[in-house]
């Protein structure tokens, strides 16, 4: 159930937006694309069920028959993720209350109360309906609940599930006291109907997941909704699993990533991996690279790539459109990172509505005879071809970067010392670094096996509690390379400090401790002298160390604290750890990665420098598939290593020693 049996080439398909009439002939064109797959039914349910407990599957019949007989594998979503008038009409508590107290009414999509009762009633018929009716449809590949969870619900029944949520976890109400530190501002709660949602009626302030006066409350009440949704989500699942035991079931992931969905927690629910991935138009090609490594990781399985745009997107603040080839390379790159399928968004371009400017590979002029059709078809053929290679293999790392939702949410609710407080902008200093030197990464987290990595990275992994402690220690005790950074193991898991200096668990780990941090506005740095005699720059935040058995890697040259220690190695075990007290620049970050890689014997797939995006995919036999990529903009030669004894199977021929911007080779020893 983790594995599709075909390479997926499709995507998002409305054919209720279009007379009937029309079908047939669409989908004979996007046949002549090679698509194979359709993913339907996503947001039909107001067709579906017009009024309440009144069902209509006439057209949704005629739609799974057009494309089955067509021989098109079918996602079948379950139309969950927009809500019908009549529900907001007559069940008003299925919408969500917003962070500013405000409950939505009938429109957009997305906005669905995960606890409303009234919700999951008429979700549970609506399911029910479908997976009695659709459990035997033999085209049927995968259920698709609901689309893109995501949001935050602050509504009466939220709060009331939440205070029920916390006597679970908390017991007492002193154990609740005790762990939010609720003495501060006069917040000591004595019965527990008087815990309030977090938001900006009561203790939190905007922008949303920012600033609240109990952090650990906050964080509490994203870890509530996070699994609220999930417990949605599997409410779905089981209702199909009674009636189709064995169709892969999934939703789709989303975003950069989605800072209120924890993923991690997800990940054992879904039975593939699936992922929607729109780049922003200037992210560097290192970031989407991060997305599908991080979900490769959940389930260290290939996922689906479930939705991608032909070429422009309708949402962004300049929405350009993919140059001839970057469809290609980019949508390759999502297969070079373990995808096993490319799929867009969407397969006919909408008439009407907020997404009639989105790319599709039936565009608006209705033609094969456009530049992105071509592409599209082009890319179809050669998956055709290559898919079957590719569907049996997997990737291997060596090196892991830890990737953990509670440091996400914790990190950023950091009021004080300085406003830039970005995740995600922190750990992709950290990827980035990685990927330049074309180390394959696994993107980590507190409840995977750390063994199997020589080097872990974990920056700004600000909350620690005993499990990761425990486990932290045991990685680095039995060999392994542990980095971390400054603003880390700062607190437990309700967000509490750890007295006795930063990084609190970590202290002994890393051989020093942090007795002050200083700010740097945005428009400074300071100077950084690495004891082997290089001098590079940091940025943001200066960590002010104590070493008690580490030894300097690297001081300040800058300001009071010039010549006192900026960045340490301890040995600790049979393993080693590294301290990073400040935010290095890209290079000066590369200078240390490569000192950390030296002594941990690890080499990139090829030599540093190299502007090719080069990964590895292996094959259940052990033979290597080797991805090389040209994002660049200027013609690349391919790395010696692969000029003789290579098969490039997107041509079966020897692979061109140049390649061209946006070129892509998939390369195999022949
Ligand atoms: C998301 C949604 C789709 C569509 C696309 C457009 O990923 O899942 O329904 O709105 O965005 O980019
Ligand atoms: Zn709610």
């Amino acid at each position: 159930m983790n594995k599709l049996p075909t390479f997926l080439y499709g995507g998002d398909y409305n054919p209720e937006q279009w007379p009937e009439e029309t079908w047939s002939n669409d989908i004979q064109i996007l046949k002549n694309a090679h698509v194979n797959s359709a993913t339907i039914n996503v947001f039909s349910w107001a067709l579906l069920e017009p009024s309440e407990g009144h069902f209509d599957f006439t057209q949704l019949d005629r739609i799974i028959k057009h494309l089955s007989n067509q021989g098109f594998q079918i996602i079948l979503g379950t139309s969950t993720a927009a809500i019908p008038a009549w529900l907001f009409k007559y069940y008003p508590d299925v919408a969500r209350v917003d962070f500013q107290g405000r409950r939505h009414r009938f429109g957009q999509r997305h906005n669905f109360c995960p606890t409303s009762p009234n919700f999951r009633q008429h979700v549970s018929r609506l399911v029910t309906e479908l997976a009695k009716r659709y459990a035997n449809q033999t085209n049927v590949v995968a259920w698709h609940i609901n689309n893109e969870y995501g949001g935050t619900c602050y509504c009466s029944n939220c709060q009331q599930s939440f205070q029920n949520w916390l006597k679970d976890r908390y017991h007492t109400l002193a154990n609740l006291n005790q762990a939010w530190d609720t003495n501060v501002w006069s917040h000591t709660l004595h019965y527990w109907d008087e815990i309030m949602v977090p938001n900006e009626l009561s203790d939190a302030w905007g922008p949303e997941g920012h600033h609240t006066v109990l952090e650990g409350a906050y964080i509490d009440y994203f870890r509530f909704q996070s699994e609220m949704m999930l417990n949605e989500y599997l409410m779905e699942k089981e209702i199909i699993r009674k009636y189709d035991q064995s169709t892969p079931v999934l939703t789709n992931f989303h975003s950069t990533p989605n800072k209120l969905i924890n993923y991690q927690k997800w990940a054992n629910s879904q039975d593939i991996i699936a992922y929607d991935s729109y780049p922003a138009y200037n992210a560097p090609w290192s970031h989407p690279a991060f997305l599908y490594d991080l979900m490769y990781s959940l389930k260290h399985q290939p996922f689906l790539l479930m939705e991608s745009a032909p070429s422009q997107v309708n949402w962004q603040a300049y929405s350009p459109l993919k140059e001839p080839g970057q469809l290609r390379a980019t949508e390759l790159q999502a297969v070079a990172h373990g995808a096993d399928s490319v799929q867009y968004f969407q397969l006919k371009q909408a008439r009407g509505g907020t997404e009639k400017f989105h790319s599709a590979i039936i565009s608006h002029s209705q033609t094969e005879d456009t530049r992105v059709f071509k592409e599209v078809q082009q890319l179809g053929e050669e998956l055709s071809q290559v898919g079957p290679e590719i569907l049996d293999s997997t990737i291997t790392s060596k090196v892991a970067l830890f990737f953990d939702w509670n440091s996400y949410w914790g990190y950023e609710m950091v009021d004080g010392v300085s406003k830039d407080m970005n995740y995600l902008a922190i750990i992709h200093d950290y990827y980035q670094t990685l990927y330049d030197r074309h180390l394959p990464v696994a993107i980590v987290g507190a409840d995977d096996d750390l063994s199997i990595y020589d080097i872990i990275f974990a920056p700004v992994l600000y909350m620690v509690d005993e499990n990761l402690d425990a486990k932290l220690h045991n990685y680095v005790k039995e060999g392994g390379h542990l980095v971390a950074t400054f603003m880390s193991g700062m607190v437990n898991e309700s967000d509490l400090i750890y007295p006795g200096g930063y990084p609190g668990p970590l202290t002994d780990l890393m051989g020093l401790w942090v007795e002050e941090t200083d700010a740097l506005p945005a428009d400074q740095q300071v100077s950084v002298f690495f004891t082997d005699g290089v001098r590079k720059t940091a940025t943001f935040l200066a960590d002010q160390l104590r070493l008690t058995t580490a030894q300097p890697l690297a001081n300040y040259a800058s300001k009071f604290y010039a010549g006192s220690p900026a960045v340490a190695t301890n040995r600790f075990g049979q393993g080693r750890t590294y301290y990073v007290g400040c935010r290095l620049s890209i290079d000066g970050l590369g200078h240390l990665v490569d000192q950390i890689c030296e002594v941990a014997h690890i080499n990139g797939l090829v030599e540093q420098g190299n502007p090719l995006e080069v990964t590895k995919r292996v094959q259940s036999d052990g033979t290597a598939l080797y991805f090389i990529l040209n994002l660049t903009h200027t013609p690349q030669n391919l790395p010696a290593r692969f000029q003789n004894d290579y098969l490039d199977l997107l041509t079966n021929h020897a692979p061109k020693r140049k390649l061209l911007p946006w070129d892509v080779q998939i390369l195999k020893h022949s």
